[in-house]
């Protein structure tokens, strides 16, 4: 018989120079959090083993330039770490109870495209403590750079996270979540569900198909960029299916105001660097060989696509700020008993596709909400579909930007016997409110 000795296998590195079970083991004795959070069954080394393989076969893009991914290029980006500070401020307070202000230190968040780091280091630049963030990535270079940092990351993919069942407050996706391709989706989204808590958040972020930084990404990134970007964006329908079919309750899709926002000592200084941001952020070498000749066409490009760059004085001197919208959508956890979380699913027209007015002020949804609950819905990106609070008070009604404002209604939710079901005050829409929730086969006759 043939003597097999098993400590001949090389185990496939997780780390730059460190098997899983090793680096395991270096996180939970540098960072004691990973001793409630690791699932014992997934971080079993066998287990592992086929985790890490699999890892390592998918993860390039985000590698270094050897590989021929464009990490380091969009770490060198990520140093100024308030480069998005308003959309990442706006994807922490929708952790909130309210949705309206960044929680603190003891909520546990995991960033599932954490990268670098570049939001737990947002958040340890704010004036009062935040969330505590664990970053998560499948490359390893992101997690190294983490680490060096001294910053708490785990390598990961998004679609088998070692992190044990209920155990997290808040998981974010964000920053990437088009990398994840069709299977990956539905997948990320029910690792999601089942890390969380009863009454853990999930906040899913990315940009609408055919929405300006969609077509920036089609037609500028993907012919430039080291690694291309073949890569789909997210329709509003598609976000709110995935969230709904994975469990979440109390969803709601809607749009957030997210800028690069880029900093100089004077007014061109801070275009520049706000041109350099994106040069590097996206490894575009296709754009030309030199950093001025780069940003050049990358200047002359961006009208047609993302609009113009503003420049103003700011407490840091000037900043530069290119206008971005992205998409976002959030869902909750049921608690056992259901209890803070309900049914009601609101329709608000979407002026990006249907060319209605954008409401102008929070606490308004928009002019489409009227047209709901019960009929027939105007199909596809016309819609954008939430799934709301039944005791929402006009003054917690659904803004149309970050901010919902809705901490749900204490009642039983769900598809509730018809029997069950009592109409609830709608968030103010205009005025309307006490429509009732759809019930499953109104609610399945509209997905898309
Ligand atoms: C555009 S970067 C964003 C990084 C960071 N969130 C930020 O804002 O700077 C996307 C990140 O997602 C990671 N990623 C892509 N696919 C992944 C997957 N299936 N599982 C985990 N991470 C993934 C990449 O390695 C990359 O670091």
């Amino acid at each position: 018989m043939l003597a097999f000795d098993q400590s001949v296998i090389t185990e496939p590195l997780y780390l730059e120079d460190l098997p899983a079970p090793a680096a395991l083991q270096m996180l939970r004795s540098r960072f004691p959090v990973f001793d409630r959070l690791l699932d014992p069954g997934r971080t079993a080394p066998a287990a592992l083993r086929d985790a890490v393989a699999a890892m390592n076969a998918a993860s390039w893009e985000f590698e270094d330039a050897d590989t021929g991914g464009r990490g380091t290029a969009y770490n060198l980006a990520q140093r100024a770490t308030d480069n998005r500070a308003p959309g990442m401020a706006a994807l922490l307070r929708l952790f909130s109870p309210g949705f309206d202000r960044i929680p603190g230190p003891e909520t546990l968040l995991l960033d599932v495209l954490g990268g670098d780091g570049t939001l737990a280091r947002f958040v340890n630049g704010l004036d009062t403590p935040g969330p505590m963030i664990v970053s998560a990535d499948l490359s390893r270079l992101m997690v190294e750079a983490c680490l060096a940092r001294d910053l708490p990351a785990l390598r990961q993919a998004a679609t088998h996270s070692l992190i044990r069942g209920g155990a997290l407050d808040g998981v974010l996706i964000a920053y990437g979540s088009h990398h994840l391709n069709d299977d990956d989706r539905p997948a990320a989204v029910a690792e999601a569900f089942r890390t969380l808590r009863p009454g853990g958040r999930l906040v899913l972020h990315d940009f609408e198909t055919g929405g300006s930084t969609a077509r920036w990404f089609d037609r500028v990134v993907h012919p430039w960029s080291r690694t291309g970007h073949p890569h789909r964006h997210f329709t509003r329908s598609e976000m709110f299916s995935l969230l709904t079919a994975a469990g979440f309750r109390d969803v709601r899709v809607m749009d957030i105001d997210d800028p690069f926002t880029l900093h100089g000592a004077d007014a061109a200084a801070a275009r520049d660097a706000l041109l350099d941001h994106l040069d590097r952020m996206y490894d575009l070498v296709g754009a030309g060989d030199t950093p001025a000749s780069r940003r050049a066409r990358i200047a002359a490009a961006l009208p047609d696509m993302l609009g113009a760059i503003r420049v103003a004085p700011s407490t840091h001197g000037w900043t530069a700020r290119l206008a971005r919208t992205a998409l976002v959508a959030i869902g909750t956890r049921s608690t056992p008993t259901g209890a803070g979380d309900c049914a009601h699913v609101r329709y608000c027209s979407h002026p990006a596709a249907g060319g209605h007015p954008r409401p102008a002020a929070a606490g308004r949804s928009g002019s489409g909400a009227d047209a709901h609950a019960g009929r027939a819905a105007p199909s596809g990106r016309q819609l954008e579909l939430r799934r709301t609070s039944a005791a929402a008070s006009p003054a917690r009604a659904g803004p149309a930007r970050a901010g919902p404002g809705d901490a749900g209604c204490g009642r039983r939710h769900g598809y509730q016997p018809a029997g069950d079901r009592r109409p609830g005050p709608w968030p103010s829409a205009g005025g309307r409110s006490g429509k009732r929730p759809l019930d499953r086969d109104e609610w399945r006759n509209l997905q898309p």
